[in-house]
């Protein structure tokens, strides 16, 4: 299925529209929020050609629309699931179901993407204040999204902290993968959140964004991101970074997290763990930048985080027509997992653990 709900606020990128999106830096967009009447989400899938919002109120639509990542990244993800579940109560209301009915509706929300823990976490947060009805729902979804945005200044801050301490004062060349930004969270970013603050102390020389293969996530949103706040960046195809890292081009590399096992191998979106590979070679931090929100203590190792694997058409596909030979198929996983011992630091809100330094996040969890 399609997502049907209804868009609205179709902006040239050039220009003002109505919402304001394009009048303030990436960092004030919102790319999820509740409308009184539903979920608005950022059509990601148009970006950067269109600005364009979807209006949520049933379920289908929801889960189509995370399927499809019209909304994506992990920590909005986790909004989305939260707010996933006042529209289902709603709808239940509106539409007679019985507690059965609305429960596998919510859990099919839950279910729509694997890997990022947020999701699930966002819908098992809200789940409680169904009972209370919508407006419960609602108030509890609304506190994930603010804590969220709190949060990622906090990260923003501790990495770029991090990074600086052990860099000295040069301008810093950095290197990311798809798109742990404003996009990706409910303001301001994780990974980009870092580089954001990095930025604001003028401390940033040159952004490396992998373009992210297949869906394009660094070309399209990264880039985006970052050329609306000034921050210079060029894009590069994924099969460079290796080969950036190793020439010596990268001071740091910081990405984002889909979930952070207890022993702190990382998933994120498949690539990441080919630029960890180059920084542990060619000596350079690799830092993961995710909320706590994403830490899935209840996962000890990476073995145990489920990879999610999509359509066989977005790797066999280019712009709508076959790239490869027909009756060839794909393998299309979306994730993959850095071991602990590439991960140089893990920044969340609450603290930086340097984790291929023997730190794990069960350390902090108390703290939290
Ligand atoms: O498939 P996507 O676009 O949802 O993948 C997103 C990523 O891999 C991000 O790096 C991760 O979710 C962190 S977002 C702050």
């Amino acid at each position: 299925p399609q997502v049907t709900g209804r868009a609205r606020d179709v902006e040239n990128v050039d220009g003002a529209g109505p919402s304001g999106i394009m009048d303030g830096m990436t960092s004030e967009v919102r790319t999820i929020e509740w409308t009184g009447d539903g979920l608005r989400l950022l059509d990601q899938t148009l970006l950067p050609e269109r600005v364009e919002y979807v209006d949520v109120d049933d379920v289908d639509t929801l889960v189509d629309a995370i399927r499809r990542l019209v909304v994506r990244g992990a920590p909005a993800l986790g909004v989305a699931g939260a707010f996933g579940v006042a529209i289902a109560v709603r709808q239940a209301v509106r539409e007679g179901w019985d507690a059965a009915r609305r429960d596998a509706a919510i859990a099919r929300v839950r279910a729509a993407r694997p890997t990022a823990v947020n999701l699930a976490a966002g819908v098992d947060r809200a789940l409680p204040f169904a009972a209370d009805g919508t407006d419960a729902v609602v108030s509890e979804a609304q506190a994930i999204l603010d804590e969220d945005v709190r949060g990622n200044r906090a990260i923003g801050a501790l990495g770029a902290d991090w990074i600086l301490a052990r860099t000295g004062d040069r301008p810093l060349r950095v290197i990311t993968h798809c798109n742990a930004g404003a996009l990706a969270t409910a303001g301001w970013g994780t990974a980009l959140g870092v580089v954001r603050d990095l930025h604001e102390r003028g401390r940033v020389e040159l952004v490396y964004a992998d373009e992210t293969r297949p869906l394009l996530q660094g070309a399209r949103l990264t880039a985006w991101e970052l050329d609306r706040d000034g921050i210079p960046c060029v894009v590069q195809a994924d099969a460079a970074a290796p080969s950036t890292i190793l020439r010596g081009l990268v001071d740091v590399a910081v990405i984002g997290a889909d979930r952070v096992a207890a022993n702190g191998d990382t998933a994120n979106k498949i690539g990441s763990v080919g630029v960890a590979l180059a920084c542990a070679a060619a000596g350079i931090p690799f830092v993961v930048a995710a909320p706590w929100s994403t830490v899935d203590l209840s996962v000890p190792d990476g073995r145990g985080v489920p990879i999610e694997e999509r359509p066989a058409e977005e790797v066999l596909t280019w712009g709508g027509a076959r790239t490869a030979p027909g009756g060839v198929g794909a393998f299309n996983p979306a994730f993959d997992v850095t071991p602990a011992r590439l991960v140089t630091a893990l920044v969340t809100e609450t603290g930086v653990l340097e984790v291929s330094a023997g730190a794990t996040p069960s350390v902090v969890s108390s703290g939290v």
